[in-house]
């Protein structure tokens, strides 16, 4: 969950280090290095903290090379700190290695390499890989990188470069991202391809088991036993204008505030209101398939997990199809069933998750047939699923998930549409939702226009210890969504919860410093929502309503509402879970954090 970078060219490899390492830095932020071979060897710079200190220590000890490699971190093993920051050497000093994994036998290698008469300076488990380097048989870095490989359990996405090969980047991936960068006469690698699209466009990803080497002359990637592979270079779809922050404070909000663009790129070329269904060519799903399909199961991970819990209601409301919501961590250790007609849906922003990626290869080996909802294109879960449907939401770099989220329930909708009508709905329910499908970016838009409202409660809730979000049936996963985005990037403590489940305990928390927010638009549960805020009123908790334009019997219940426009019920979760997302938001800036990097996160969680 950490960002690696490497350069080699005919151009100053730091510069370009450190503004990769800057766009890398959503992926982990406790400290970050650079290390550049030139006619010194290798020289490194590193510490604790982020890029921009980064940046300062360079400007005061500078260091420069054409072919160099850098990191930013999310500690895994070793606390941040000088000393754990990568690059690692190994004993001479003449070898620097960055990586992004989990090395799971780095304490027997450790051990045995000691027992040799290894140095080790770090509580790392990266620093076993560059002793392990050391201690490799081999003519050329790649060989050795290939003998020291063999010796690993765990995943990594790396690059290493040293004295004894100048002008070469080894680079390899098993379970961690990693791409090269094909530049003009000089070449990149990368955990992700934000890194390198300020010198081009073209990329090629790394499978599992690759080792690439890359120098100014080009590139060659080899499989673990050295054979030589053939890698198609795929052009990135974004270009650096979506990556600028613009005249945003923070990419959080600049996400939240592009919901229109990015759920109506989500349906672009989808509705086919006529027909009444959606068009989902990438699914590789004949509607005869989707006939046959008996179960469907869910895997994902936090936001992502909530979308799926949305999915679900949709699935089963249109396509009458039983579905299963799988926290992916758990899933991927459960002994899979085999029954047929199983149909699992991974569904991951980043494409990346490594338990969202383990559980579908979990699947995979069951016999199921996976579908991918994946934003980010060429990620490594989508390009292992049988077929999916990308969200075409763009970048999303902001560590808290917002347009991904509303982007994935409308490519859920999309794909209980198409499932449902493949299984009999009827053509005039068809239309009707692709036709409110059709209207969804336009009140997404009128629902961004509460924002001063919510600015208003952020004020007066910012100081809250906690807070207890409540929601029934498709909107419950909202209530969950609120209450993450309010502890991921405030730190307040906040629970989401079915509403009617309240009294089976949580009740006991409110009193008149919790801050409760319902969701509650006018749909089938409303009624009983309304009982629940009662319930909450009658303790003196504070109530926040998120309910639908025109309702007005809110006043006795609720000290403040939130009305997001009317729309069909199955819709209602992408317009009310935005003032949560403004709610958090606001929230977190008046308390002074860090939106962007909330602490101990990252954006995309790689490791176990
Ligand atoms: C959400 O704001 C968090 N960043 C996190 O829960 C995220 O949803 C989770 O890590 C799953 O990520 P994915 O969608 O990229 O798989």
């Amino acid at each position: 969950m950490c960002g690696i970078v490497g350069y080699v060219g005919s151009r100053d490899a730091v510069p370009v280090l450190l503004d990769a390492l800057s766009g890398l830095e959503y992926r982990g932020y406790d400290s970050a290095g650079v290390a550049v071979l030139n006619g010194r060897g290798v020289e490194t710079r590193k510490l604790a903290g982020r890029v921009a200190a980064l940046r300062d220590l360079v400007r005061r000890a500078p260091l420069h090379g054409s072919c160099g490699i850098g990191h930013t971190r999310w500690a895994t093993h070793g606390a941040p700190s000088e000393r754990n920051a990568h690059p690692h050497a190994d004993c001479t000093g003449a070898l620097a290695l960055v990586h992004n994994g989990i090395i799971e036998n780095a304490d027997l290698v450790r051990a045995r390499l000691e027992r040799a008469g290894h140095r080790f300076v770090t509580e790392t488990d990266t620093e076993t890989l560059a002793h392990l380097i050391e201690d490799a048989p081999g003519a050329t870095l790649e060989a050795r990188v290939i003998a020291a490989l063999a010796r690993v359990e765990g995943t990594y996405g790396l690059a290493v470069i040293a004295e004894a090969d100048p002008g070469k980047i080894v680079a390899a991936r098993r379970g961690s991202p990693l791409l090269i960068g094909v530049g003009q006469g000089e070449y990149l690698v990368a955990s992700d391809a934000n890194a390198v699209l300020p010198h081009t466009r073209s990329v090629v990803y790394l499978d599992d088991g690759d080792i690439a080497v890359v120098t100014q002359q080009g590139y060659r990637v080899f499989d673990s036993d050295a054979r030589l592979q053939q890698r198609a270079v795929d052009d990135v779809a974004w270009d650096l204008e979506t990556l600028a922050l613009g005249h945003y404070p923070h990419f959080m909000l600049k996400e939240i505030c592009e919901q229109p663009q990015s759920v109506q790129s989500t349906l672009r070329g989808r509705l086919l209101p006529a027909q009444g269904t959606a068009r989902l060519d990438g699914l590789n799903l004949s509607p005869a398939r989707c006939a046959r399909v008996q179960r469907l199961v869910i895997v994902a991970c936090g936001t992502s997990w909530h979308a799926g819990i949305v999915g679900r209601h949709v699935i089963e409301e249109l396509a009458g199809i039983p579905v299963s919501v799988e926290y992916a961590s758990e899933y991927r250790y459960r002994k899979p069933l085999r029954l047929p007609g199983t149909l699992t849906v991974a569904i991951s922003q980043s494409g990346e998750t490594a338990d969202t990626l383990e559980a579908l290869r979990a699947a995979k080996a069951a016999g199921s047939t996976v579908i991918g909802i994946v934003n980010v294109v060429g990620s490594t879960i989508a390009r292992e699923a049988d077929g999916g449907i990308y969200l075409h939401a763009g970048p999303e770099i902001g560590v808290a998930s917002t347009k991904a989220f509303t982007s994935q329930l409308a490519a859920l909708l999309l794909f209980a549409l198409f499932l449902g009508r493949a299984r009999g709905l009827p053509l005039r329910e068809g239309r009707r939702l692709a036709e409110q499908l059709g209207e969804l970016p336009d009140l997404v838009a009128r629902t961004l226009e509460l924002e001063p409202e919510v600015r208003v409660l952020a004020e007066r809730y910012a100081d809250a210890p906690n807070a207890l979000y409540l929601g029934r049936g498709i909107n419950f996963p909202v209530a969950l969504e609120g209450a993450l985005k309010l502890k991921e990037i405030s730190y307040i403590h906040a629970e989401g919860y079915p509403a009617a489940e309240m009294k089976h305990g949580p009740i006991a928390l409110i009193d008149e410093n919790m801050p409760v927010v319902c969701v509650a638009p006018k749909d089938e549960v409303y009624p009983k929502v309304i009982s629940n805020m009662q319930e909450v009123k009658a303790r003196g908790g504070r109530i926040i309503a998120v309910t639908s334009e025109g309702n007005g019997d809110l006043r006795h219940v609720a000290e403040h509402q939130l009305r997001v426009p009317a729309c069909l019920p199955l819709l209602s979760p992408i317009l009310t879970v935005i003032p949560l997302q403004l709610l958090a938001y606001h929230i977190a800036v008046r308390r002074g954090c860090d939106v962007d990097r909330p602490r101990n996160l990252a954006k995309s969680v790689t490791v176990e």
